[in-house]
């Protein structure tokens, strides 16, 4: 493997605190010799919980949404200050539930996504097509100008800290995975933009991970692509013993 894999998984909303340290308890010794990186993308109000009980440990913690302002008169908000101040280092941005039902736009990506860098943290930035957009022939068009989108007026020295996380929307929480090819097609083409944009030595050290229905039966195979480098895991992310599978077969 030429990068190392970053197995992320994204609970979206679900455990509260509690289970969130129940969930833990499980999954942080099945994970301790990964040769991976761990992330867990948990709820705003499991990060407390979520932070204390991964210190220590080989589990790094990421939010699931950042606003882009620094603060103010946001309510309801969370700015990449209060997420790093608490031990947050990640953050996953973009992801399509968010861009389908939250108003969220290729420039709000960017917005977020320069907010989080120049306060430190790492985005996954999540890109991805629907199933009428690829029945239409436009993923790559599509992909290539969310990534150059939510990178605009990222620096050279910040991209190094993006994680791009391709999900086609088709196959999130639908049990339809990409196939490998597909996956790796994608990724290929997202390093390519990357390489167009930043050098071919940045887009060789990036990190792309697939995301979308991966699980214990279909990861090695996806993550033995060339340009798929780990993955972003919804359902699969909330039993403990699926996500150390699929963090096993990255290593
Ligand atoms: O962020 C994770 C993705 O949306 C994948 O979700 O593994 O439940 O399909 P899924």
């Amino acid at each position: 493997r030429k990068r190392k894999a970053v197995i992320a998984g994204n609970w979206k909303m679900n455990n509260t605190p509690t289970e969130a340290g129940l969930l833990l308890e499980a999954l942080i010794p099945g994970v301790h010799d990964a040769d991976c990186e761990v992330v867990v993308c948990v709820p705003f109000t499991d990060l407390c919980n979520v932070v204390a009980k991964c210190a220590g440990t080989n589990v790094h913690v990421g939010a699931q949404n950042v606003h882009f302002e620094k603060s103010g008169a946001f309510t309801g908000e969370v700015s990449a200050d209060m997420l790093l101040d608490l031990g947050v280092e990640y953050v996953v941005i973009g992801h399509s539930e968010r861009r389908q039902y939250f108003g969220e736009t290729d420039e709000t990506v960017n917005k977020r996504t320069l907010a989080a860098l120049n306060a430190g943290l790492k985005p996954i930035v999540c890109v991805g097509e629907s199933l009428t957009q690829r029945e239409q022939g436009v993923t790559e068009e599509l992909v290539r100008m969310q990534v150059k989108i939510a990178l605009k007026d990222v620096t050279e020295e910040q991209v190094k800290n993006v994680i791009i996380a391709y999900e086609p929307i088709w196959a999130i929480g639908t049990g339809r995975t990409a196939t490998s090819d597909q996956a790796q097609e994608v990724c290929a083409a997202i390093r390519k933009v990357v390489g167009e944009l930043y050098g071919n030595d940045i887009a060789e050290g990036m990190t792309i991970q697939y995301g979308g229905s991966m699980n214990p039966a279909n990861a090695a195979e996806l993550l033995a692509k060339p340009d798929v480098d780990g993955g972003l895991i919804g359902g699969a992310s909330l039993h403990a013993g699926k996500f150390c599978e699929i963090v096993d077969a990255a290593t």
